[in-house]
């Protein structure tokens, strides 16, 4: 039977990396259980959408807390009585402090929207597109203290067509991101990724021998 790890989504929005994650683990052999998804804002859809699912989900409304550190002991808290063992952020729009980081350092993992270390914080489709880079893409990475810069575990790229805008490239870009959430969560859960002096150890891993090559001549 295999070993599942209690996993906790942490969210603010919309939540579909939320739903790729509860899809993915609808699946009994998949190395995670979605047991808690917690929004630092009440009124984000995802909230619905999680209930809907059938996961246990909660907004935490972060103005009655005197400060940061007061809300994150909360959410260890919440985390602590499920029995949470990995945490997943999902378009959680809340910077975590060090100490709530420090807590769950190895077993609290990002989804970001470009190839970092390349466009880290906001607007990173725009930017992307002023640049003018023809690859762009995605990254999932344990997360550190400092914002976007935890060790990397995976990465999709996409090419970036002549004709793209913000709006089509964000589009691309997720549907990259769902494909790549929960095959990291599977890789951290199974324990094939972890977090082993500052970078991410993969077991198993080989290089695939190919290169994405944009434009094609
Ligand atoms: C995603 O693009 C994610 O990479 C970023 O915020 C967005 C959240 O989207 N951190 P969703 O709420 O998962 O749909």
């Amino acid at each position: 039977m295999t070993v599942r790890k209690k996993t906790a989504i942490f969210i603010s929005g919309r939540g579909s990396n939320m739903r790729s994650l509860i899809e993915a683990a609808r699946d009994t052999e998949f190395p995670a259980s979605i047991e808690l998804v917690l929004a630092n804002n009440i009124t984000a859809p995802g909230i619905a959408a999680a209930r809907d699912a059938g996961v246990k989900s909660a907004g935490i409304v972060g103005s009655s807390f005197p400060d940061r550190l007061s809300f994150d002991k909360v959410l260890d808290e919440s985390l602590r009585s499920a029995a949470i063992e990995i945490v997943c952020l999902a378009g959680y729009m809340q910077v975590l402090t060090p100490w709530f980081v420090g807590r769950w350092l190895g077993r609290l993992i990002n989804i970001h929207p470009s190839l970092l270390p390349a466009y880290k914080g906001l607007h990173t489709h725009r930017r992307a597109l002023e640049d003018g880079v023809r690859i762009h893409g995605c990254t999932t990475h344990f997360v550190t203290p400092e914002l976007d810069s935890g060790p990397i575990i995976m990465q999709a790229a996409i090419d970036v067509g002549v004709s793209e805008n913000e709006t089509s490239l964000a589009a691309r870009v997720l549907e990259q991101e769902h494909l790549i959430y929960p095959r990291t969560l599977a890789l951290v859960a199974s324990g094939a990724a972890r977090l082993k002096e500052g970078r991410c150890v993969l077991e198993g891993h080989s290089s695939a021998g190919s290169a994405l090559v944009s434009p094609t001549i």
